[in-house]
């Protein structure tokens, strides 16, 4: 069945776990998520981007989503809108079946000027009065997410700040934290650690220094029942950067967010952890693979069924990670 980000947050928090909260795009995607969820006994958020709506359409993820709960009776599902640009977004999706909308009012809607405080509070509350009355949750973002060594927003898929920005800006205040929860009564908050989407996170080994779970712990020390949003959260592993390079691919020497970071964060509220690049890297690694090895085929299933079962590996090590795994 499909249920809100609220009930599975909830129980997230009082258990002390945390659930990755997947992007997709289509069947393949859907599926392997599925499949771990069910071979690992997890709950599931599937989140989709203004882009997989557009890539997509609705009405197919609408049924695609509705398949999986068909196909999985026994899988608690959330349909999760991920960066929601302005509250018309949001309530589109909400009438497309979404279970919960995310208002990322840390930008304004072109994606990449940084928003007044005040202008991120008025169009969240306004998200939250409309989503919460036709029983939708919703996940708020305070800070701009980008790279605390340069300074720069995540612009590689196409939203973060133009510009620079200082250390200050780029770690989420947790008395603004306190104050902007208050003000919008958002179920979740995102938070701005020093993640950024896309692979190119880190250029070394993240320290406290360029990733910040110290943030996370004071915020969590202001607003301990608040449920907190990691989001730029793949952990680009080498071995996946590996795949992808050895066949071909173009993938610059990258560090993405520890597995053994986000566990850290989880104690300190961390309930929902945003995982994109993770699972494309997994599917086109493992396509190029087989184009390669495999020049003669073309039936598209033969490397789309490879493709999908290393996104199921590692989707259920992420359930296992965030300890997930269990709490179906
Ligand atoms: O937040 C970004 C996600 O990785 C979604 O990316 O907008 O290209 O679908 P997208
Ligand atoms: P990654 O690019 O690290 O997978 O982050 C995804 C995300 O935060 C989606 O909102
Ligand atoms: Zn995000």
């Amino acid at each position: 069945a499909l249920i809100t980000m609220r009930q599975l947050l909830d129980h997230a928090a009082e258990n002390d776990y945390a659930l990755p909260a997947f992007n997709v795009n289509n069947l393949e995607y859907i599926q392997a998520v599925m499949r771990a969820a069910d071979a690992t006994d997890s709950p599931v958020i599937l989140q989709a981007s203004r882009g997989a709506r557009a890539y997509a359409g609705d009405a197919f993820l609408r049924h695609l989503i509705l398949g999986a709960a068909e196909e999985y009776p026994h899988i608690p599902i959330c349909l999760h809108l991920d960066h929601g640009d302005q509250p018309s977004t949001c309530i589109s999706a909400i009438t497309n079946g979404f279970t919960s909308v995310m208002m990322d009012g840390s930008l304004l809607a072109d994606g990449k000027t940084v928003a007044s405080y005040d202008y991120n509070v008025d169009v969240t509350a306004e998200v939250v009065k409309i989503a919460h009355a036709a029983g939708v949750s919703v996940e708020g973002e305070l800070g701009c997410l980008g790279n605390l060594e340069t300074g720069a927003g995540d612009k590689e898929d196409g939203h973060g700040f133009e510009g620079k920005l200082s250390r200050e800006e780029l770690l989420t205040d947790p008395d603004q934290a306190l104050d902007f929860v208050s003000r919008t009564g958002v179920d979740a908050l995102a938070v701005a650690i020093g993640t950024s989407h896309g692979a190119y996170k880190f250029t070394r080994e993240p320290d406290g220094e360029i990733l910040s779970i110290e943030t996370i712990a004071k915020i969590n020390k202001k607003l301990p029942n608040t449920h907190l949003v990691m989001h730029g959260s793949s952990s680009v592993p080498k071995d996946l950067q590996d795949l992808f390079n050895a066949y071909g691919g173009k993938m610059k020497p990258t560090w993405g967010v520890p597995v053994s970071e986000i566990q850290k964060a989880i104690p300190l509220g961390v309930r929902k952890v945003n995982i994109d690049t993770d699972l494309r890297l997994a599917m086109t690694g493992t396509i190029r693979k087989n184009f390669t090895e495999n020049p003669e085929n073309f039936d598209p299933r033969n490397y789309l069924k490879p493709a999908t079962a290393l996104m199921t590996e590692v989707c259920k090590e992420r359930f296992e990670a965030f300890r997930t795994a269990g709490k179906a």
